[in-house]
């Protein structure tokens, strides 16, 4: 059953060019709610618990060692259809083929540094959202 949550990351790249503010207004506008934030950073180990599933592909040593590379901003959304409907806010992984006007089209420089992550199911958006907030209060 879907669950109306999602989880998501302002990745290094968004961080360091000061884009928070301008990523979560525009998550905020799209209809989504806040229910967990924090600013914190990935060791390169944790980057690479947390991307376990991309351990045989090629770019997964650079991908580890950029998401720790700086602060990230990870967080808990709710809203109607929120996979869905975040993945269409963010646009594709490359942003070369991100549709205008989406965070990663606006934000992203590379597909490595594309901004921002979004899960892909209900099922990974719970994994990922108890990677970051597990006993955590909920609001
Ligand atoms: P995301 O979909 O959030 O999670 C997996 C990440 O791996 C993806 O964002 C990109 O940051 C990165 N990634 C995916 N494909 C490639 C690729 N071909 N080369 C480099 N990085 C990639």
């Amino acid at each position: 059953m879907a669950t109306n949550k999602t989880f998501t990351m302002i990745k290094p790249d968004a961080v360091e060019a000061g884009n928070i503010g301008a990523i979560t207004k525009m998550i905020e506008e799209a209809g989504f709610t806040i229910k967990a934030m924090k600013l914190t950073k990935l060791s390169s180990e944790r980057a690479g618990e947390f991307y376990e599933v991309h351990k045989e592909r090629p770019f997964y040593n650079d991908l580890c060692a950029y998401m720790s590379s700086g602060a990230i901003v990870p967080m808990i959304l709710e809203k109607e259809n929120a996979i869905e409907d975040f993945r269409a806010l963010i646009g594709a992984t490359n942003p070369q083929d991100a549709a205008e006007g989406t965070i990663r089209n606006l934000f992203a420089k590379s597909i490595e540094a594309n901004a921002i992550h979004g899960s892909d199911s209900d099922e990974n958006a719970g994994i990922e959202g108890s990677f970051f907030f597990a006993g955590t209060e909920k609001f």
